[in-house]
């Protein structure tokens, strides 16, 4: 970061008010009193504030004790923070940040209140994680002080920042609360108020296509789980994600992004899900979500295929697909190379043919192929360091040729997972998925395509943004997967975004 980034950010002296003194209210005021600022804090709550303020100090003495942040530095931002009894001792405040309860009304009532209280060069910002900014704004005199600041739990640790853009939100307010999100240490994107912003929009596919896929009886959960992050590279598996957050807090979401986007089928929310919320198994915090916790909760492992035996002829490898390079360098018995084949056939073991899904289900590949002995392989990040690979084979291979098929993925030290033969499989379908809904949001002018890369890395810890994603997969690839998903379901939900169809039709990509 250079002083040209931030030249429109709040001076570090400036007086900044945060309003409800939660989770997400007291995680602003720490970080931005250690960014310089003098910080009142003020809930509506007897004592909520004052004690919020103490745990923050006590928080900011440990982080100096573990040596992570100087000890002036944690001193000089505990005396920067002080309770503010009413609204009106903050009429001095440059910016006010507000993290009360999610509800419009009461939004709109504390806004009103204070902008007859603040100076008329006083910013206003909600914290707020579903409601739309620009409703929120609706009510004020100026409604063009006042934008999206949108923190991510807990505070303190995590990068990201949305800032939100309202249809009346003034372009320098804007551009001045992510000039101030950038000093205070943080990573801002810029996303119009639309529902779900970036981040919560973006990363529905996430679990809904996990849940689609457990749906139709593809895989265990636990195996699902391990493809998403032994393939996929990413941290947790959908339903251990879904399992933490809480399943009340995931499937409202949901259920909000939904019906703001007045019922697109793509956000549809998951039967599933909606019964484990009706039972009472909201995840972690009930003991019980898709997985069992406590002292002597079994952990479920993913179905993992036994070892086979090698086919005696030798290997036919084709083209250079990363998984051919991979099983090129590592497999022991004898290999015939060939050059790349219009069907993207990867190799032939025995009578096994592989292939990498394409978004369509290996028995109807087989048919469309008129052959019979056809294995598909799931996505990975990156084959080279990929633990797992999920497998599906058509219902007319014979037991021979998949076995020979798995045996030399095993032995070139993959675990194999064998799931039902499901469109798609799990990590192709949801990357693809993914990417379109990122394609849509850009599409839609919602946010730049960097931005949406950077929110789902800093907000979610993807391993890689999903724009970035497709062009390394091929934008072909992914418009093909989406468009068979979309004629094997012939559902709305997989139709591909206008913006990736334009990138196939003109050999382009997301990120040139
Ligand atoms: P919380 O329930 O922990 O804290 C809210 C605080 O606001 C409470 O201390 C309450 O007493 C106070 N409050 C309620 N109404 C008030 C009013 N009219 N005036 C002053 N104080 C009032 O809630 P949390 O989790 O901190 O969320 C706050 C806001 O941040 C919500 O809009 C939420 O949607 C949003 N958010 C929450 C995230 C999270 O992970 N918890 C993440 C991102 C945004």
């Amino acid at each position: 970061m250079n002083a040209a980034d931030i030249r429109h950010a709040l001076p570090a002296t400036a007086p900044v008010a945060v309003i409800g003194s939660g989770t997400m209210g007291a995680g602003i005021a720490q970080v931005a009193a250690l960014a310089g600022h003098p910080v009142q804090l003020y809930d509506s709550r007897e004592g909520a504030a004052a004690k919020a303020i103490a745990d923050i100090r006590a928080g900011l003495d440990k982080l100096a004790n573990k040596g992570k942040i100087p000890a002036e530095e944690a001193h000089a931002a505990s005396d920067r923070l002080c309770v503010a009894h009413t609204l009106q001792e903050m009429r001095d405040a440059r910016l006010v940040i507000e993290a009360i309860v999610e509800q419009l009304g009461a939004k709109q009532e504390l806004f009103g209140k204070l902008e007859d209280l603040v100076d008329a060069q006083c910013l206003l910002a909600s914290n707020t994680s579903s409601l739309s900014i620009t409703h929120i704004a609706a009510t004020l005199r100026h409604p063009e002080r006042l934008a999206g600041l949108h923190f991510f739990n807990p505070v303190p640790q995590m990068a990201l920042v949305e800032v939100i853009r309202g249809v009346r939100s003034d372009a320098t307010v804007v551009q001045c609360l992510h000039d101030t999100a950038l000093a205070w240490g943080k990573v801002p994107v810029v996303a119009s108020s639309t529902p779900g912003f970036i981040v919560n929009r973006l990363a529905r596919p996430y679990y809904a296509e996990a849940l689609r896929v457990l749906n139709e009886g593809g895989a265990h959960p636990a195996t699902i789980d391990a493809l998403l992050r032994e393939s996929g590279g990413f941290r947790m598996g959908a339903f251990e994600l879904m399992d933490l957050i809480g399943h009340d807090v995931n499937f409202a979401v949901t259920q909000s992004v939904f019906h703001a986007f007045f019922n697109d089928p793509r956000f549809t929310p998951s039967l599933i899900q909606q019964e484990l919320v009706q039972a009472g198994l909201l995840g972690r915090k009930s003991g019980r979500g898709f997985y069992r916790y406590g002292e002597d909760a079994e952990i479920p492992q993913p179905a993992t295929e036994p070892e086979y035996e090698l086919p005696t002829v030798p290997l036919q490898l084709f083209g250079t697909h990363p998984l051919v390079e991979v099983i090129r360098a590592r497999y022991q018995g004898r290999v015939e190379y060939h050059g790349p084949r219009a069907d993207h056939l990867l190799m032939k073991a025995g009578p096994g043919r592989l292939y990498v899904t394409e978004g369509r289900s290996a028995t109807q590949q087989s048919y469309d192929y008129n052959m019979p002995d056809v294995v598909l392989v799931d996505l990975a990040l990156d084959y080279a360091r990929a633990t797992r690979l999920g497998v599906t084979r058509a219902d007319q291979c014979r037991d021979r040729a998949c076995q020979a098929v798995l045996a030399v993925l095993q032995s070139c030290g993959f675990a194999v997972s064998a799931m039902q033969d499901v469109p798609g499989m799990v990590v192709m379908r949801t990357v693809c998925m993914l990417a379109n809904e990122a394609a849509d949001a850009v599409n839609q002018g919602v946010c730049s395509r960097s931005d949406a890369d950077m929110a789902m890395q800093k907000g979610v810890n993807y391993p890689r943004g999903p724009l970035a994603w497709a062009d390394a997969i091929g934008i072909d690839t992914v418009t093909n997967v989406l468009r068979q998903l979309s004629a094997t379901y012939g559902e709305d939900r997989y139709r591909v975004s206008p913006l990736l169809q334009r990138l196939q039709a003109s050999g382009r990509k997301f990120h040139e």
